[in-house]
This record gives C-alpha cells, structure tokens and sequence, in this order.
C-alpha cells in the first residue's frame, strides 16, 4: 500500500485528464489546446540565433546558471519590462521555467493548507491545480465582459476576511474566458486591494497577442500603475505565448522580500531553469527579433478569432453566446444554464471535433454550461468545419 502525501490524495480526478486525452487524437479537429501554432514557430530565427553563438556562449548553455537566470537574460528581461512602464525600484526577477512555475513557488511561499486564494470564474486549470496542491481553498469570482465583477469580489473577500492570502487574475486575454480589463475595471481593483493590502498575482502570458494596435493600450499591466508598495502586486509573465512553449521559460517580478523566498523555493524544484532555451531567448530579445516576430504573430490570430467568432454566428443556436476577444487564443461560450458541456463534448468527438469542458475551469470544479474553444493551434482551413461539427452537437444536447 503506497501512502500518499494528503495533498497528492487531494490532486484533481482524472475525469478531465481523460477528456484531455480524448481530445488530443490526432483525427480530430481541435479546440482544446491552449497552445500556439506549430507552423508559426520561429525556426529561422532559432536557427540563426544558434548559429551566431560563441563557443563560451555554447558551454554557459550546457552548464548550470544561477537560480535566478542566467544575467544576460535578468538584464535583457529587466530593460523589456522597463520599456512596458514597470518601476522596478524594490522589485527583483525571477527567471521561471514557464510562467507555471511563478505561480507554483508564489503558492508554495504564501500559502498553507485551507488559506483561501480568490480567483476569476473562469480561471486557468494550472494556477487552480498549483494553489490546490498546497491544499489551499479557491474560490471563484464570477466576471462580465470587462473583468472581474467588483462587488462579488469584495463580497468573497468581506466574507473569508484574513483567510484570503492572494488574489489571482489573468486581466489580458484570459485563459479562458477570452476578454481583457477595462482600464476602470484594473483601478477598481487596485483601489480594492489596496483597502485590503491583500496580494495580487497578476498573470499575464497573453498581453503582446492583441488584434488591433488601438487596444495595446488595455494590455498596461495593474503592477505598472502602482509606484508605492500599498499592495504587493507579484507578476507572471511567460515566453510560452510568444516565443514557444517548448524552451520552458517565464518570469516572476515581484517586491525583493517575495522574490528572496521564490528563489530558495525554486532551488529546490529545479535549482535553474533550462540554460540552452535562457541563452538563446537572450538573444531573441536583442534587435527587436521579438517585436518582428509578434508583428507576424497578430494579424494570424486575429484571422483565426474572425473565422471563429464568424463561424458561430453562422452555427450556433439561439440562446448560445460568447465573449469576442481582442487578443490572445480563446473564445469562451456559454450554453443556456440547464446544459451540460460534457453532453457535448461527447457528441462532437464522435463528430470530430474537440475542446475543453467547463467544469475544468470551475475553481470548485462544477459549473459546466460553458466551454473554451482555442483557435490559436487549429489551421485556419479546419475552423469552419470544426465549429460546424461543436454547434451541431449542441443542438444535438438542447
Ligand atoms: C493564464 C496562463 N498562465 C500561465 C500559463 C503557463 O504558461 P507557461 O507555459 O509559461 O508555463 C498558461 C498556459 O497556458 C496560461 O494560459
């Protein structure tokens, strides 16, 4: 008999796992991963990085760095989020291995078992299973179209009051909701937080992927609007989005005293992210190769969400709806409330095409008349088809 730990006994079922798994057969046109396009991957770019590398800048790959990221990149990271507005005055840098990884050690340094962590409903599987795994409680605050809703915020924190130890929200193209904050929904907040001096961490792998240079502006981080430490704002940034997922590095910019404990925490996980991807994603920050390459990057996904959102219009029934985004990867939709998205999943499989159920995006893993369409992996050919193939399984479950 093996003795898991508690927190391994309280790890999610595998109900959603196998639906993952279902939904990644190859024969089917999908939805569900929240994951760039292959074919948009910057090959050229990588080839050319690696080949331009020193010999020492080949050994310092292969070796181990220090555990806050190798100093060429720290430096190359520090001057991009200067140049996005951040004060980096009493603040440090983590590198991470994926913006998962911030979220992890943010959890495993503030909390402890039943402390309660406020977050968006819907919210993202990976911060979810992260806070779980400490055994923390999380509690979903629903959101409208421009956010978070305010006064429901406000009511989960009056009603935990010094349980809450963090507030976690992904404003920028949320996973999976799809929508950004308003720029008075991010100072409602601010101003909330303040009152409180509760701490934020603030996700945000998605920001650079607008559709339209008009709505750069909503993407301003919260952290930049704040010059005081009246709140600790911690955050995630990620190169997942925008360089690819597979070199495995985000980062974490935090106050100082956060930073100092995430750093200890993280020696023991991994004691260094991957030197080989830090090296080479020093140099795709150098000579504006990152700016060229997310100038390609958005007007592809802003195809991508078009042909979606024109293709539900086209298929879906009444009483179906959906956000629009302006950014980023998802579509989130929702079916009248006595539905149930599992229904249709199972009956667009068999169609052909898949996505992610609601109730994996449920902090308390029930609400499922809803569901996150990704348009960012599929090839712009196969969107019509597989919407098609989702609506017609709706109609199928109404
Ligand atoms: C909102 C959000 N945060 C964090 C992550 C984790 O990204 P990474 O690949 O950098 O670990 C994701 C990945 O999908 C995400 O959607």
């Amino acid at each position: 008999m093996i003795r898991f730990s508690s927190s391994a006994q309280k790890m999610r079922s595998s109900e959603i796992r196998k639906l993952m798994k279902l939904a990644a057969d190859p024969s089917l046109i999908s939805f569900a991963g929240g994951m760039p396009a292959n074919s948009l991957f910057p090959i050229d770019t990588l080839d050319e990085i690696y080949a331009s590398l020193s010999v020492q800048a080949k050994q310092t790959a292969m070796q181990y760095g220090p555990t806050e990221g190798l100093p060429p990149l720290v430096k190359g990271l520090k001057e991009y989020l200067a140049s996005k507005g951040f004060n980096l005055e009493g603040q440090d840098l983590l590198v991470t291995t994926g913006a998962q990884q911030a979220i992890n050690v943010i959890a495993k340094v503030m909390l402890d078992p039943d402390d309660i962590v406020i977050t968006e409903y819907p919210s993202f599987i990976g911060a979810l299973a992260a806070f779980k795994s400490y055994q923390a409680i999380t509690e979903g605050v629903p959101m409208d179209d421009e956010g978070i809703i305010i006064s429901k915020l406000e009511e989960a924190l009056d009603k935990h009051k010094s349980r809450v130890k963090l507030v976690y929200l992904s404003p920028y193209f949320h996973n999976p909701a799809g929508i950004i904050y308003s720029e008075s929904r991010k100072n409602a907040v601010l101003e909330v937080l303040r009152k409180r001096k509760i701490c934020l961490l603030e996700d945000d792998p998605y920001g650079e992927l607008y559709f339209d240079q008009a709505d750069k502006v909503l993407t301003q981080p919260i952290k930049t609007m704040v010059n005081d430490e009246s709140v600790p704002i911690c955050y995630a940034g990620s190169f997942s989005k925008i360089f690819g997922p597979g070199i495995r590095l985000g980062w974490l910019l935090a106050p100082t005293e956060i930073i100092d404990k995430c750093q200890l925490c993280k020696q023991s996980m991994d004691a260094c992210s991957s030197s080989f991807t830090q090296v080479l994603a020093t140099e795709f920050l150098k000579e504006s190769r990152l700016e060229k390459y997310l100038q390609l990057l958005r007007p592809v996904y802003a195809r991508k969400a078009q042909i979606m959102l024109d293709s539900l219009k086209e298929h879906m029934p009444k009483g179906v709806s959906w956000t629009t985004p302006k950014g980023g990867f998802y579509i989130w939709v929702t079916l009248p409330e006595h539905m149930d998205s599992s229904d249709v999943f199972s009956k667009s499989i068999e169609g052909g095409a898949a996505f992610v159920i609601g109730s994996a995006f449920d902090p308390a893993g029930k609400r499922n008349n809803s569901f996150r369409l990704a348009f960012s992996h599929t090839p712009e050919d196969m969107i019509a088809k597989g919407v098609e193939i989702v609506a017609d399984a709706v109609k199928a479950s109404l």
